[in-house]
């Protein structure tokens, strides 16, 4: 039940990519699931939300919650298993034979309860989720998330070509009929907090009528689109040979109607991008979802997310389970770091390294806003919120201030000192 309450305690937010907001000993008003503010003093609360119940979380940090821009479902089952290749044999050898076993409702339902659980257990609000190309499976995966009570996008894949038949859709007509119906299944469920998001594989495993077919369904239904762009340096081949005609990778998906010009668009990795691919993206207002343990994981690269970010290009960060070995939005947030303090001094002198606030600022603000108003407190966002304890985190010191404890917690704390968890003002239990 969505209530309406103020908590006390320490609160911490992203104003912008450069500065917090922090309020010790402050007071966060939620109005029925929204944000009514933040205030430095119970005074200073507007009348009409005084008589809300105060919840005491004194001495706690309180933060927004993440959003997790990209991870596979399905993958969840093998997170942390067979790390030692490259993208497209880890598809071929790992991945896909995984995929596979989710035309069996029963093996689907098992495997997306155990992952829509472990999504419930961590900092994680909101997410951009993939499945299979399996529609049934796929509504198994959107009913465990709506339980949740997180806020989900979520996918039914489509691929049609390059992958073994196990998990491969008979032909871009099958594959456009399954996304209707699945679509079809989605108005049916009437969910609150799932959506349907549409979920093209990449290119390499996608035909040209499949995509042409996805972007007039995507403009037909109004609905936001995910993908994979420039992750891996043989992938970009195949999709230039694929793709003959294009100019980069990014333009192919333009040129196919998915590329941003019929709805939000999330593009994960972006580590080889081009200059004229990069400039495509911003011109698209395309989302970069930052993917860094997958970026190390199977040794793509690093992503110049410095590079977007001074674009002014819209980055959210994702773990990428499983090519991103754990569901950890904070793990995530600290590998955005570290790869960006990598790319500096091998790569690229001018990319300053990622910043803690930035990192911060990607996992909340930024990534949050593909939800909408989302990822802060700032009066009308909707409420979802994070409760830190940091008690196992033991030191002697007793003076930091907020910024500190934060970047303490981002680097040390785990999803078992979240006290307590808000996802549109309702309470969800972990
Ligand atoms: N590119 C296409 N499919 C995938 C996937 O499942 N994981 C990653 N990391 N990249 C992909
Ligand atoms: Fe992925």
């Amino acid at each position: 039940m969505t209530e309406s309450f103020i908590i006390h305690g320490d609160i911490v937010y992203s104003k912008d990519l450069t500065e917090l907001a922090c309020y010790e000993n402050g007071w966060l008003v939620c109005d029925s699931g929204i944000s009514g503010g933040v205030y430095k003093t119970r005074e200073e609360i507007p009348v009409r939300y005084q008589a809300y119940p105060v919840v005491d979380h004194t001495d706690c940090l309180i933060i927004p919650g993440f959003t997790d821009l990209h991870l596979h479902a399905p993958q969840f089952a093998f997170r942390g298993l067979g790390m030692d290749k490259e993208l497209i044999d880890w598809l071929d050898e790992v991945a896909f034979p995984e995929e596979a076993k989710y035309s069996d409702s029963r093996y689907a339902g098992t495997a997306y309860r155990m992952f829509a659980e472990a999504m419930k257990n961590s900092g994680t609000v909101r997410a951009l989720i993939f499945g299979t190309r399996h529609t049934d499976a796929t509504m198994l995966l959107m009913d465990a998330m709506e339980k949740t009570g997180l806020v989900s996008m979520v996918g039914k894949v489509n691929m049609d070509r390059n992958c073994p038949d196990t998990v491969r859709e008979e032909s871009s007509e099958v594959s456009l009929s399954e996304t209707e119906r699945w679509l079809q299944l989605t108005k049916e469920r009437n969910y609150s907090n799932t959506y349907p998001i549409l979920s093209p594989r990449f290119i390499p495993a996608c035909s040209d009528d499949l995509m042409k077919g996805l972007a007039n369904i995507q403009g037909k239904y109004h609905l936001p689109l995910q993908s994979h762009l420039s992750e891996n340096q043989g992938e970009v081949k195949m999709v230039k040979k694929l793709c003959p005609w294009s100019t980069s990778y990014g333009q192919a998906y333009d040129r196919f109607g998915c590329f941003g010009a019929n709805g939000p668009t999330v593009m994960a990795h972006c580590v080889w991008s081009s200059d004229e691919e990069m400039l495509m993206i911003k011109k698209n207002k395309v989302y970069v979802a930052h993917c860094p343990a997958a970026n190390m994981n199977l040794s793509s690269g690093m992503a110049p997310t410095r590079k977007y970010i001074s674009m002014g290009i819209k980055v959210g960060i994702g773990t990428d389970v499983g090519a991103g070995h754990c569901k950890s939005m904070f793990d995530a947030m600290v590998q955005t770091i570290e790869v960006s303090k990598l790319y500096w001094k091998y790569v690229d002198i001018h990319a300053k390294p990622v910043t803690m606030e930035e990192a911060f600022c990607l996992a909340t603000r930024i990534g949050g806003s593909f939800f909408g108003k989302c990822g802060a407190f700032d009066e009308g966002y909707e409420f979802d919120a994070l409760v830190l304890d940091e008690r196992e985190i033991r030191t002697p010191i007793a003076d930091l201030s907020l910024k500190e404890r934060l970047e303490r917690f981002i680097y040390l704390g785990e999803y078992r000192d979240i006290k307590a968890k808000y996802v549109r003002g309702s309470s969800i239990l972990i």
